[in-house]
């Protein structure tokens, strides 16, 4: 499973000679992407720009309202998936774009009203459009990687309130799990989790699932979703579990960046 993060935007193609030879090798390769940046280009052209909420915690996520979703759907599945086929196509290999919504393979639950921050107001918001997975099928991909083809799969996912915005890097997640992933590369625009986000010098290379705190802490934003992504994705099982620069020449099969371990291979690592 690789999983191209949004925040690459033009360099999210990179992976693709990798996927290519992994394939070529025959290997199963499943591609999750993002598309947050393509998604705020929409906006700008569209005079829709992206709005941000800021939760009582401090967190900052995207204000998905009708419209915005509406723009993240024309970026994520109108640009970048088809950027990422075509790109894969190229390179010979047979690549199906699906977001979650098809075959009914990732389910979510909406997130609750909730009071946040917007535009400098203090507001109760109602109209967001976004979710938490709560179920995830994975027939159709299988089905797709049975008979040869490499899905490539993004947001949004199903749910009775109809498309919900979902984090990419949870969508990766869930679906190592479900697809029984040896390995998951979360690739995007840093070296890995770093001890101080404006130095890619201070990359922390393990991640001890079982004792992970102080290392979330590192983490802000989205980055800290991303940590608990692959926190639980290693502790469901997936045997590999990496977060990896992706604007490097050959990101996927060279993937050093953070690794997320038992702690006996933490300290061993370390001493
Ligand atoms: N301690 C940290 N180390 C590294 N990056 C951090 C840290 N704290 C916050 N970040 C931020 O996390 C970002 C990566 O997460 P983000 O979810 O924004 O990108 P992505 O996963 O590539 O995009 P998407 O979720 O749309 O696919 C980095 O661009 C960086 O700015
Ligand atoms: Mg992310």
């Amino acid at each position: 499973m690789v999983k191209l993060g949004g925040a690459l935007d033009d360099e999210m193609t990179r992976a693709c000679a990798d996927v290519r030879t992994l394939v070529s090798g025959g290997a199963e390769v499943v591609v999750v992407h993002g598309g947050g940046a393509a998604a705020d280009r929409v906006g700008t052209e569209l005079g829709r720009p992206t709005r941000h909420l800021t939760s009582r915690d401090g967190r900052r996520s995207r204000y998905t309202d009708a419209a915005a979703l509406d723009t993240l759907m024309l970026g994520i599945l109108g640009r970048v998936k088809p950027t990422i086929v075509t790109a894969l196509a190229s390179l010979g290999v047979r690549a199906v774009g699906l977001s979650g919504l098809d075959g009914g393979m990732v389910t979510a639950t909406r997130n609750r009203a909730s009071r946040a921050i917007l535009d400098g107001m203090e507001v109760i918001v109602r109209d967001d459009l976004s979710g938490r997975l709560s179920d995830v099928d994975a027939s159709l991909p299988n089905t797709l990687l049975a008979a040869g083809f490499v899905p490539v799969i993004s947001p949004p996912a199903l749910s009775t309130d109809g498309p919900l915005n979902v984090d990419a890097d949870r969508l990766a997640a869930a679906l190592a799990v479900a697809l029984s992933a040896d390995t998951l590369v979360v690739l995007s625009n840093v070296p890995g989790l770093l001890r101080d986000r404006h130095d890619p010098a201070s990359l922390i290379t393990s991640v001890p699932v079982d004792a992970p705190e102080e290392y979330l802490a590192l983490a802000e934003g989205r980055m800290k979703v991303k940590l608990r992504a692959a926190v639980e994705a290693r502790r469901a099982g997936v045997g590999t579990v990496v977060l990896a620069d992706g604007r490097t020449d050959s990101p996927v099969l060279t993937a050093t960046g953070t690794r997320f371990v038992t702690r006996e291979e933490h300290h061993a690592r370390a001493s």
